[in-house]
């Protein structure tokens, strides 16, 4: 027992032992199986001591001592070392850059609803709003639609039961505040409106239009092409030129077409403007004496111009998209662009 290489070769394995403990806990247990004060390796030693013959209990006693000192150094420096290394496994960066939490946007259609409430706001007009689900009295009848006209076609609007319609137009909202009001009314009412009929490239189900309606004595088609005119530099720069061409609906005598030189060619002729130069963007006219009447005006004393036109189209134009579709998918990909 008291053999030196016996105690040399304890040393080493505890050391060794100590050097490779994973944890705390696999340290703890080293400390116990070594220097632990009922069991440890190194106290059962110590205790045999005053069992030995005189002449050997100095020589011993110092090495185990000794031995009891390494060990208890090695320990305390493997604490040392495991408490200032990292846990393992996937540990926190906290010098990393954060992560960039992902900012939603607002649509482009409601970028463009926004705009065009601002612009037509500056020049005096309030934003209203109608309901989606209509009748077919603000839909067609107030708006001079007379029962064969084809608009009135279930293959041209979505009815639903009791005399509803989807709204094929925002011009219904026209009616309700004419109904509603007296005049002087300025108002534009931006809308969702649905139609079925054939889906392509520039044609949806439901899509989007800005009603425009001012009624006032003596408001004349100069006001209606000043105000369209003013809005198209506004909207899509100064360059940019406003045709009238002459065109029939029934809420409006005489009416118009509204076109915008084609912004994407600049006027010199592409697939979108097939050619022309030439986009049409609407329709537009002075309000027909017929719907003064149905709304309780008096023809003879008030004149109006009214406008509406297609939200989704003024934005494809303005941002350069070829396929309505691309604004109802909601690809993230696409609508980061904006
Ligand atoms: N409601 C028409 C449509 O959906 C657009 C329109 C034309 C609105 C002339 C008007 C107007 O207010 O005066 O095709």
């Amino acid at each position: 027992m008291a053999d030196p290489s016996e105690i040399q070769s304890l040393r080493q394995e505890a050391l060794h032992a100590i050097g490779a403990a994973a944890d705390a806990g696999a340290l703890e247990a080293l400390r116990i199986e070594w220097i632990g004060r009922k069991g440890g390796r190194i106290t059962a030693l110590m205790k045999t001591i005053p069992t030995l013959p005189e002449a050997d209990r100095a020589a011993f006693g110092q090495a185990v001592n000794e031995l009891k000192a390494a060990v208890t150094e090695r320990l305390d420096a493997r604490k040392a070392a495991l408490d200032t290394t990292p846990p393992r496994g996937p540990g926190v960066d906290v010098t990393m850059p954060g992560r960039r939490p992902q900012m939603g946007r607002a649509h482009p259609i409601t970028r463009a609803t926004r705009e065009l409430c601002e612009i037509f706001g500056r020049l005096g007009f309030e934003v209203v709003e109608g309901p989606e689900v209509e009748d077919e009295w603000h839909n067609f009848v107030g708006l001079n639609i007379p029962p064969e006209h084809p608009a009135r076609d279930p293959l041209d609007t979505f009815f639903l039961k009791d005399n509803l319609v989807l709204r094929t137009q925002t011009s219904t909202v026209q009616i309700r505040i004419m109904e509603n009001r007296k005049p002087p009314i300025r108002i534009i009412a931006p809308g969702r409106v649905y139609r079925p009929g054939t889906v392509d490239a520039g044609h949806a189900s439901m899509f989007h239009q800005l009603e425009g309606l001012w009624v006032e004595e003596g408001v004349t088609f100069a006001d209606l092409k000043g105000v369209l005119a003013m809005f198209a530099r506004a909207f899509y720069g100064p360059e940019v030129q406003t045709r009238l061409q002459p065109s029939y609906f029934p809420f409006t005598e005489p009416s118009a077409e509204i076109y915008v030189s084609c912004l994407l060619c600049g006027g010199a002729g592409c697939t979108v403007c097939k050619r022309s130069g030439w986009v049409e963007i609407g329709g537009c006219g002075m309000v027909d004496p017929n719907v003064f009447q149905a709304v309780g005006y008096d023809p003879e004393k008030v004149t109006g111009l009214a406008f509406g036109m297609g939200i989704d189209r003024l934005t494809m134009l303005k941002y350069g998209i070829n396929h309505i579709r691309l604004l109802f998918e909601n690809d993230l990909r696409f609508l980061r662009q904006f």
